[in-house]
């Protein structure tokens, strides 16, 4: 089977989401299957959801997981987890990981357009059914909507020089492809920038890739409707790749495990709010020196795990 995607902190992962023989668990992001394919063989008695909406990544995991039964495949965006979990006629889980970002792949694949490093069309969706792509942004979005992706999205401090030059690039010809894109940035950047970053396109592509698929549009929402589909005891892995996404991932747990959200210049607690999780990692767990040195990609990652304390439904 050709290479897919190396799974991050799979130890990590498993032992977080604490799993019994007869678990329903769902793996929101499927890829290659990696972390599924040990977590199958935790829950012989149980049932694992695979959700992912690169339909590439649904077919693959199909075949690699194909000696198991007790497995459905979804292809979908997580942010619809109520929907998948309604249309199963599932109402509680006992165990979800979401490990955000795209696959090894993805990524390899030149003509999936997500990567500076290769030749291919400048394309970056993730759900290749969707219609509109980073062509679309690059070409057709104006010079303050195009600062603004590649501001937020990219924390790019160079956003405006590099949109001056895809504009002025845009008017004589279309930006169709990732080596295009790529020579337009790295033309206008100065030279010792580049060599710092190791290329001088990945911020505006990390960007690009971002808006292409709505990625931080939903999460905190997907969140939120997954920790209210815990059992008790049920827990939520989050693996994050940047800052954005962590800080997402961290505001919505630290907001669940509050005793209370009144303003901090209340003089007593009036909210009555209860916690509805624990924090399990109150740090979030990073990737051993061992495993950055065999697998580079997961040098970013940032895990945090949450127990769910009491699920009214249940
Ligand atoms: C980092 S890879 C997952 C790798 C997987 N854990 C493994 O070990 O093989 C992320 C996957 O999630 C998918 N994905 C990202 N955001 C998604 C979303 N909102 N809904 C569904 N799938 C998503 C991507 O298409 C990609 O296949």
């Amino acid at each position: 089977m050709e290479f897919y995607h190396e799974p991050v902190m799979l130890d990590e992962v498993i032992t977080g989401l604490n799993l019994k023989k007869t678990s329903i668990v769902v793996d929101c992001t499927l890829g290659g299957g990696g972390h599924s394919s040990e977590i199958i063989k935790k829950i012989p008695q149980g049932l694992l959801i695979g959700i992912d909406k690169d339909l590439e990544a649904i077919n693959y995991s199909k075949n690699r997981l194909k000696n198991f039964d007790n497995i459905i495949y979804v292809k979908d965006d997580f942010k619809n987890f109520d929907d998948i979990l309604n249309s199963q006629k599932i109402k509680k889980v006992d165990a979800v990981l979401i490990d955000l970002g795209i696959s090894s792949h993805q990524i390899n694949e030149a003509e999936r357009g997500f990567s500076f490093l290769h030749d291919g069309p400048l394309d970056m969706r993730m759900n290749q059914e969707q219609k509109f792509s980073a062509y679309d942004i690059v070409n057709f979005y104006d010079r303050k909507e195009l600062i603004k992706i590649l501001t937020t999205f990219g924390e790019e401090k160079f956003a405006p020089l590099i949109v001056s030059n895809i504009l002025k690039h845009r008017a004589v010809k279309e930006i169709k492809t990732t080596k295009q894109l790529n020579q337009i940035i790295e033309e206008i950047l100065p030279k010792k920038i580049v060599y710092k970053r190791g290329g001088a396109a990945k911020k505006t592509f990390q960007a690009l890739r971002i808006a292409v698929n709505g990625e931080l549009a939903n999460l905190d929402k997907s969140l939120e409707q997954i920790i209210q589909r815990l059992n008790s005891n049920g827990r939520l892995v989050v693996i994050s790749f940047h800052s954005l996404e962590d800080r997402i991932v961290k505001t919505v747990f630290k907001k669940s495990a509050a005793r209370c959200i009144c303003p901090p210049t209340a003089p007593i607690c009036v909210c009555n709010h209860k916690p509805e999780i624990k924090l399990i990692t109150k740090k979030p767990l990073i990737p051993s020196t061992e495993e950055i040195s065999k697998n580079p990609r997961s040098s970013s990652a940032k895990l945090r795990i949450i127990e769910k304390l009491f699920s009214p439904y249940s």
